[in-house]
Parts: C-alpha cells; structure tokens; sequence
C-alpha cells in the first residue's frame, strides 16, 4: 500500500518580530539579519500561547481537508523540540483536543528534521498495513526557548505550525522515497542544557541560561549544506528520479544563504525552491509543513508533480522525502 500525502494545514501565532524590533533589543540591525539570513519578520507567540494550540489548529484544518473525521486518524506524531510541558507529551495533548479517540498519541525529538522522522515513520506503517491515517504536526514556539540576550541565535527563530495527514494513495504516487539519519557527535552544534536530567532546573542553571538554546551557527551552516543536498541526491535516485524531475524542492528554511547553498550542490534551477523565510523565519520542525501548506493552497503543486523536502537540525539530524502528488 502506498502511502502519500492527503492534505495539510498550518497554523501561526498573529504576532510578528520584525528586523526592527530586535534593532531595539540586541547589537544588530535590518541590513545584517536580511543580507546575513534572509529574514525580514518572524511570528511570536505571546505569553499565553502554546505549542499545542497551534498544532491542534493546524492539524484540524488537515483533518477536515482530507475529508475524515477525528476518529479516522490512527497515529499523531507531533514533532517538535518546544513540547508544551516534559509530561505527557504534546501529542497526546492534541489527542485529546482534536477528540482523535481512536489514535496514539506522541512526540518525536529531532529538531528541524521533526517533521521528516515523523512522515517517514508514519509512511511504513501506512506500507505495511499497520494504520490507514496518521497525522504528523510540526509545531514550535521557539520564541520561549530563544534567549533574547544573544543576537547569535535570537534574530532567526519563529513560531508556527503545520500538519499533514498521511494515508493510502494509488500506486506510483505518494513517498517514493524517504530518510532519516543523525550523528549525535555534533550534538555541541545546537544544544539547550538545562532542565534535562543532566543538569536539572537549579537557580545555577536559570543564571547561566541554560534553558536557552545555543547554537554554533556558522559550524551547522556547512554541515547542513552538505547533509541535505547529499540525503536529496541519494533519495532521487533511491526513486528512480533525476533532479530535472523535480518540480519543487522545500528545504527546511534555516537560511535563506543555507537554502541557495543546497540548492547550487543540487544543480537545481532556484526557481523551483521554495522560500517563506522573510515572513517565517527559521521555525524548526514546522518550517516545512508550513512551507507544503502554503504551496498546496496556493495551487503551486499541482497532481503529478514531484516535491522533494530536506531537513537538517541539532542533533545532528537530517533527512529527505521524495513525493509524487
Ligand atoms: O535550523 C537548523 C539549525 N540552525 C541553522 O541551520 C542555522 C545555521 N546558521 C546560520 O543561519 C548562520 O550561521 C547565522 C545566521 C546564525 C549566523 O550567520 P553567519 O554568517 O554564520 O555569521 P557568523 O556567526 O560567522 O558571525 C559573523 C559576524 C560576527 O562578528 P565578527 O566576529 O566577524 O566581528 C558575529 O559576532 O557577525 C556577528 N553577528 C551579528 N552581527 C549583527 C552574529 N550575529 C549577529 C547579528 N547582528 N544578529
């Protein structure tokens, strides 16, 4: 049985982070952050808000246009890397919210490749027989986690979500090929500390801002180009497909300089990839089923076409999926 994308949805908190605001919080300015990332504005969840409601948003609105009910879905993953609490997980949250009664419920820890580990899981099961309909989430408030102290990592990080649901599709469509792969030796490249089991929560661990997300971004910079333009090539041809077959690559939106770096190792003509980052930002886990979303409602991707998406994050994690619609 293949297994392929049904539908998407998205969902994003309504406040946005220009260039401009963070010109007042940190040493940095417009002209930097647009040359140096591509961003111009980021979304930014106010106190109140949450992870899962952004997912529970984004994955209703996939359930609907896939014309199911809830209680269709079989399996929820929610990828995400900023879970609303340590117990339960975000997934079984969302759950319960969308009232999916029939469903398993829980979170997958990969950082931006979030949402590829989590399709990739869901499509064996569809293959195998094990489940008809799974629901993967991407949903991030980065924002909390994000230390606005330090202009290395807080000028590139937003919040959103987007959803997806999986399900059987006739053959020769659907994943044709996917992947997932980490190496936690580079676990020093992006890492938050505090809080796990290692460190604890102390008043040590607050003053040192443990709790914020660190990350050595011009080391991930080039480990991030050449593990996803060489996961790409090896899952095209893993499908039987020549880069000119693809009608349009999604990478995770890390960089604007990152996405026209992989782009160029692919030989791929720019006009097939795909950018929301000006508006986005970086959103981790969600950045590409916000990025789907946007192209499906928009009438970019059209029956027939070929996506291919690749992810990297901390992790090190990274992956690609090759898709035919
Ligand atoms: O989502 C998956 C995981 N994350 C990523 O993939 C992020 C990947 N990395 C990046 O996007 C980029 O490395 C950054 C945007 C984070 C940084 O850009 P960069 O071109 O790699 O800058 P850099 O770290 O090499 O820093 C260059 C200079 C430094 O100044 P000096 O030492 O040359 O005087 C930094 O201190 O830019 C300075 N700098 C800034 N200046 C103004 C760093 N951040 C800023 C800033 N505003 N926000």
């Amino acid at each position: 049985m293949n297994a392929g994308i049904l539908s998407t949805g998205c969902d994003y908190p309504k406040g946005v982070l220009t260039n401009a605001d963070l010109e007042q919080m940190v040493e940095t300015s417009d002209e930097w952050i647009t040359t140096r990332t591509g961003i111009k504005e980021r979304r930014k969840a106010s106190p109140d808000e949450y992870t899962s409601q952004f997912a529970v948003r984004a994955g209703r609105q996939a359930i609907e246009r896939a014309g199911l009910k809830p209680e269709d879905i079989d399996i929820i993953i929610c990828a995400t890397t900023t879970p609303d609490q340590i117990l339960p997980s975000t997934g079984c949250l969302i759950q319960r919210d969308l009232g999916c009664v029939n469903a398993a419920g829980m979170d997958v820890f990969a950082a931006c490749s979030g949402f590829i580990y989590g399709i990739t899981m869901v499509e064996s099961m569809i293959r195998t027989g094990q489940i008809r309909y799974g629901l993967v989430i991407g949903a991030e408030v980065l924002t909390k986690y994000v230390d606005y102290t330090d202009r290395t990592t807080c000028v590139i990080f937003g919040d959103g979500a987007g959803a997806a649901v999986l399900g059987p599709v006739e053959e020769g469509k659907g994943i044709l090929s996917t992947k997932i792969q980490s190496d936690g030796n580079y676990e020093e490249q992006l890492y938050a500390r505090g809080g796990g089991t290692k460190l604890g929560t102390t008043h040590e661990t607050i003053d040192n801002r443990e709790h914020y997300f660190k990350m050595r971004g011009n080391e991930i910079f080039k480990v991030a180009v050449r593990n996803m333009s060489g996961v790409s090539k090896e899952m095209l041809e893993k499908a039987g497909l020549k880069v000119e077959d693809v009608d349009l690559v999604i990478p995770h939106q890390a960089n604007q300089r990152i996405t026209d770096a992989v782009a160029k190792k692919l030989d791929v003509d720019p006009k097939k990839v795909y950018s929301n980052i000006d508006r986005m930002g970086n959103t981790s886990s969600a950045s590409i089923p916000i990025a789907l979303d946007e192209v499906i409602q928009s009438g970019r991707v059209k029956e027939g076409d070929v996506v291919l998406l690749t992810a990297f994050g901390g992790g090190i994690t990274w992956g690609a999926t090759v898709i035919r619609f």
